[in-house]
């Protein structure tokens, strides 16, 4: 099925932390940068057309060796947890996809870091 792209920095989606632009290769007009601590989240607002489940593709960087834990909250409840691996580089995006529980119409995928590193650099999500 046709996915739809919501960007990192882009309203209605949050950043707990800064949009930046700093390592290049995101699309959009920057990345969120998570403050570096546990529960410093990105949350983004995505549409369903049916409830059911979602394929939910994330774009994100980590130029350390050491990966970001992270749950994934749909709608106020944990339904995943994703960990944000190095990718080598701040400016080497990679992908990570996982399936996680939606209702039709509008739900929250809060992307929220469980470690003090905070969250790895977030580009976008497709879903
Ligand atoms: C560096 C880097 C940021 C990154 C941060 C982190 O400051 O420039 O883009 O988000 O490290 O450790 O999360």
């Amino acid at each position: 099925a046709a996915t739809t792209r919501y960007e990192a920095e882009t309203s209605p989606a949050v950043c707990t932390g800064a949009v930046e632009t700093e390592w290049t290769g995101y699309s959009g007009s920057g990345y969120c940068n998570g403050t570096n601590a546990s529960g410093a989240y990105n949350q983004f607002t995505v549409s369903a057309s049916a409830a059911g489940t979602a394929t939910v593709s994330v774009r994100f960087a980590n130029g350390t060796t050491t990966a970001r834990a992270t749950d994934v909250v749909v709608n106020g409840t944990t339904a995943s947890s994703a960990s944000f691996e190095g990718t080598g580089a701040w400016t080497t995006w990679a992908t990570k996809t996982f399936t996680v529980p939606v209702n039709a119409g509008s739900n929250t995928i809060r992307l929220n870091p469980t470690s003090a590193g905070g969250l790895a650099n977030i580009d976008y999500i497709d879903v």
